[in-house]
């Protein structure tokens, strides 16, 4: 825990010059949180594509009922809540005003009768994929390679070609913008491809039903995938995941080779030479590097293909 006093004052004060937040709301926002607080911390640090300026404020809420608190704060301050899972994000290089929030102390999973698993939101996708397999249970083998948190998965209703999140999802528990916690029916939920409409609020953990399956058929499975994705994709280096959606039936990966765009690079980023759809980063790419690439890719992609290319990355932060 890093939040004394004077250290507050001290570090919020330096935020105060270049955030729209004054620095004393961000102080009085954080009081009493248990977790961990950090100010002016640079957002690079947290998301997979090593790219991204400060967050005012992050926390790492130490559990449900202090993010609850956190809220209710942050409400009376009139401070915005940004949630980070990190992947498939993209942080523009000013960062983000107000508080930012990682999940990643919300990482226990339990196990319920007839299959069914609960997740907190920052569990990672590979944690709870191998607690699945440890217990014979199947259902969730399409996200073997995926890196994201179980929140981000559910928020942006995560898939690949074998399946997609929402099939495995029973209900979902979120904190509402006032700070209690609200439990969600999937079938209160409107899931549509790399989207999900919740109630308003932040998604603190995850009801999945699963099914009983023989362990070396899930784990072969899994493990076919994985070798797949590592024969096609570039997962060495930082990035974000895919960038776009796929259109339809075409694959924009395919279309972004066919455009000869391959290799191509702004600054330190650049379209992946081994999957189209992935931006890399070489090493100091900025947000601005990337954002400049990807714009050129879709222009490229409109004009040569006649295919408008829609953004499956999240770019957030101040312009
Ligand atoms: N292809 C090319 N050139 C490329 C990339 C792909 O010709 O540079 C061709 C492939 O040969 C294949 C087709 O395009 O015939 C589809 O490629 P791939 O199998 O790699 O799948 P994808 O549609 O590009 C999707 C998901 C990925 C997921 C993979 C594997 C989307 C937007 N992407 O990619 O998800 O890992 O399937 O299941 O749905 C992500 O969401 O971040 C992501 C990477």
């Amino acid at each position: 825990m890093q939040n004394d006093g004077a250290r507050h004052h001290h570090r919020a004060d330096r935020v105060k010059k270049k955030s729209g937040v004054a620095a004393r709301d961000l102080h009085t926002m954080v009081e009493g949180v248990r977790g961990e607080v950090r100010f002016n911390a640079p957002l690079r640090d947290f998301t997979s594509f090593r790219i991204g300026g400060p967050a005012d404020v992050l926390v790492f809420p130490a559990d449900v009922e202090d993010l609850c608190r956190l809220v209710r704060q942050a409400r009376a301050a009139k401070v915005p809540i940004f949630v980070i899972g990190g992947t498939n994000l993209l942080v523009r290089d000013k960062g983000i005003r107000g508080v930012v929030v990682s999940l990643s102390k919300l990482n226990a999973i339990k196990d319920e009768p007839h299959g069914v698993v609960y997740a907190e939101g920052g569990v990672g996708m590979p944690t709870l994929m191998r607690h699945a397999i440890s217990r014979s249970l199947g259902g969730l083998e399409w996200a073997a390679g995926i890196p994201g948190t179980v929140a981000g998965c559910v928020v942006m209703n995560a898939g690949t070609r074998l399946g997609e999140m929402k099939e495995a999802v029973k209900a979902v528990r979120l904190v509402d913008p006032t700070g209690r916690i609200v439990d969600c029916p999937a079938s209160a939920i409107e899931f549509s491809y790399r989207r999900a409409r919740l109630p308003r609020g932040i998604v603190v953990g995850v009801w999945l039903q699963l099914n009983p399956a023989a362990r070396e058929k899930i784990e072969s499975v899994v493990k076919e995938y994985l070798r797949y994705r590592k024969d096609t994709q570039p997962l060495t280096l930082p990035s974000a995941g895919c960038v776009f959606k796929n259109p339809g039936r075409e694959a924009a990966g395919r279309l972004i080779e066919t455009v000869g765009l391959k290799g191509a690079r702004v600054g330190d980023a650049q379209v992946s030479e081994k999957h189209g759809n992935f931006v890399v980063n070489l090493g100091r790419a900025s947000a601005a590097d990337v954002i400049a690439l990807i714009k050129k890719v879709g222009r490229t992609v409109e004009e040569k293909t006649g295919v408008t290319l829609e953004l499956e990355l999240k770019i957030v932060g101040q312009p």
